[in-house]
């Protein structure tokens, strides 16, 4: 077996992981019945019209749900592999819209949008502080007066997660999937540790393996420093950026968050 490379996932999802993204894609866009998640999300889209900003958009797990469904959103990633297989899904699928290949802290594109989001907790993936200031400040800049964003946040990561206080934390173990090309599987194994509460991060490790007869051809090793953001503080930072009506709702439902929320969708307007 090659050596076992190793990635950066802040430089965008590539490889492997890529592969796996798409992977999911293709099977959420199969499925017609939408999750809690996507009734979230379009329910908002939906009130406000216009066009939608997909931020770190993967392959477009959450975009081609909506393009699917006759929304019109635009998808931007930093990871020129997620855009290849993003395209040429496209492609298949008969979908014409926009993708930009730049990191979100640099976001500059020619467009000023109706609504900009970002989902499942990618935004944490901004373990640097300014540099998550610096994408709020981004994404009110190309919103439309009156535009809005929805971004959510995995919550404290020190409280809920047990596995990660652990010294050897246990990795979780994800069922393989079928690579890009049809003629392998792809494994995943994911876990986190070196949490710091006083910085609020912990480093995210998974390593991927294409398996193709019983042999290991491939093996990856892709890590990612991720912080938490708690409530107080993300509100401070929103008004930072300049955004008003700021709400947050639980686990992907219209109900406000509460104490027992491990997902917090905060949702917040560039004023008119
Ligand atoms: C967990 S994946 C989520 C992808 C997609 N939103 C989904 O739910 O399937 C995180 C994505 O963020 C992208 N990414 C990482 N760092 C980024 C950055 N600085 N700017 C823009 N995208 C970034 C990765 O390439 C990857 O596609």
């Amino acid at each position: 077996m090659k050596k076992r490379k190793i990635y950066d996932l802040h430089k965008g999802w590539t490889s492997l992981t890529a592969e796996v993204l798409y992977f999911q894609t293709r099977l959420r866009y199969a499925d017609k019945h939408p999750s809690k998640e996507m009734k979230f999300l379009k329910k908002r889209l939906s009130k406000n019209g216009g066009v939608a900003l997909d931020v770190a958009c993967g392959t477009g797990r959450h975009m081609f749900q909506l393009l699917r469904d006759g929304f019109n959103v635009h998808g931007l990633d930093a990871s020129g592999d997620t855009l290849k297989l993003a395209k040429m899904m496209a492609k298949q699928e008969g979908f014409s819209t926009k993708f930009f290949r730049q990191k979100m802290e640099e976001m500059n594109v020619p467009n000023r949008y109706d609504s900009i989001y970002i989902r499942y907790g990618s935004f944490q993936i901004m373990a640097d502080r300014q540099k998550a200031q610096e994408v709020l400040r981004r994404f009110w800049k190309h919103l439309k007066p009156g535009g809005q964003v929805i971004i959510d946040i995995w919550v404290t990561y020190e409280a809920r997660n047990i596995n990660l206080v652990k010294k050897n934390p246990e990795p979780e173990i994800s069922e393989p999937v079928d690579s890009v090309s049809g003629d392998g599987k792809i494994s995943t194994k994911y876990w986190e540790k070196n949490l710091d509460v006083l910085n609020q991060t912990y480093l995210a490790e998974r390593i991927c393996e294409l398996i193709k007869d019983k042999k290991v051809i491939k093996s990856e090793m892709h890590r990612q420093t991720v912080r938490w953001f708690y409530k107080y503080e993300f509100i401070m930072m929103l008004e930072k950026a300049g955004f008003a009506k700021i709400k947050l709702y639980g686990e992907y439902t219209e109900k406000p968050a509460t104490k027992h929320s491990g997902m917090i969708s905060y949702t917040a307007r560039r004023p008119e």
